[in-house]
């Protein structure tokens, strides 16, 4: 029986990269991949054709697929709609629903881009540092939330940082797991020293650790962390951390491989369905110009072969397909450097895709 991918471009440059990672797997699909494409709306597309950024037929269908493979969401046209009908809400959704709690985010230094990275070639060569980010729960779900007026009249924020033990101890679990299949270092960002929340978070990434006496773990706080990873990036195997900090330190170690437009991600649950999508955004100024890298979603089926099909041995061709576009020279206008050949959107792809077959 084929297996179901669920294609979701969503908004911006997401229609004009997905085109290109649907290309990649149309060709995988030739060479006997035995997948089935389905299509549907998220984000502000599916608020304009039907005023809800996760239609419930998308989510259905999102939850009969064994895998989603998402563009990106949101841009300047949906911003001054009420936050609940976002297109980020789509997203956030489609995570929750779905129970997607562990995200995976891979930095790592393609060497034919080293001399794209805004920091020295020799502090980023052999980056190789995995991200994992707790996705379902922290401050982007806990309640109480909103903006509500005081018994004085003046207007109060609220977001509420707040994780259970079993929240944590499944991530850390995750964390634990890759680690032991790769460099076997974890390093725990929290923020222990003010926030309670984390420290619970500390203690309880210590307790999971027990059972992986072979993996190093350490643990740092989120400010330190944020610098070491411009100082001494290649410190870092595994880093496990909440949702927000996650966020945030993923688009900092994105850049150190010279592009976020080239980074895949994973967001995964307990049975390793998944969700992959490039953790670059919608990118609106460029939209619609065939100038967005695609790279970043064609890995993101690299991951989607690795994780969710079990096939690292497709997931390692798709790799090597995107090197030897490199190795090549050809760049998107995001990687571009001197002395390289700069391409579009849809050449990128289908170098990408010519390089597969041969
Ligand atoms: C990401 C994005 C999302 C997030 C937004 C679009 C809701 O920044 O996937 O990193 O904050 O999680
Ligand atoms: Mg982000």
């Amino acid at each position: 029986m084929s297996r179901k991918v669920l294609v979701l471009p969503g908004d911006g440059i997401g229609p004009e990269i997905m085109a290109e990672a649907v290309r990649v797997l149309e060709s995988l699909q030739h060479g006997g991949l035995d997948i089935e494409l389905v299509h549907a709306l998220v984000g502000g597309a599916a608020y304009d054709a039907a005023g809800t950024p996760l239609p419930a037929e998308t989510l259905r269908l999102a939850r009969e697929a064994d895998a989603v493979l998402l563009g990106a969401v949101g841009g300047p046209k949906w911003e001054s709609i009420d936050i609940a009908l976002r297109p980020e809400k789509g997203l956030l959704g489609l995570r929750s629903e779905l129970g997607l709690f562990a995200n995976l985010r891979p930095a790592v230094l393609f060497p034919q881009l080293a001399s794209a990275s805004t920091l020295r070639a020799e502090v980023v060569a052999g980056l190789d540092i995995m991200i994992v980010r707790e996705l379902t729960g922290g401050i982007y779900f806990g309640q109480p939330r909103g903006v509500r007026v005081r018994a004085d009249g003046e207007r109060e924020g609220i977001n509420t940082l707040v994780y259970r033990e079993s929240e944590i101890s499944r991530i850390a679990r995750v964390a634990f797991e890759i680690a032991m299949k790769r460099g076997r270092r974890v390093c725990s960002v929290d923020k222990a020293n003010v926030l309670e929340c984390t420290g619970l978070w500390r203690e309880v990434v210590t307790t999971v650790g027990r059972d992986y006496p072979e993996v190093a773990l350490t643990h740092m706080y989120v400010d330190n962390a944020a610098m070491q990873l411009v100082r001494a990036p290649r410190q870092f195997d595994v880093i496990v951390t909440t949702n927000m900090f996650g966020d945030i330190l993923s688009d900092e170690a994105a850049m150190l491989t010279g592009s976020i437009g080239m980074l895949p991600s994973a967001s995964l649950d307990a049975a390793r369905k998944g969700m992959y999508e490039p953790i670059h955004g919608s990118a609106p100024d460029i939209a619609g110009r065939g100038v967005a890298n695609p790279l970043g979603t064609i890995l993101s089926v690299a991951m989607m072969l690795r994780y969710t099909f079990e096939r690292a041995d497709l997931a390692l061709r798709v790799e090597r397909a995107v090197e030897a576009v490199l190795a090549r020279g050809l760049r998107t206008a995001d990687i571009y450097t001197d002395g390289c050949t700069r391409v579009g959107t849809a050449e990128m792809g289908a170098a990408v895709a010519a390089a597969l077959d041969s």
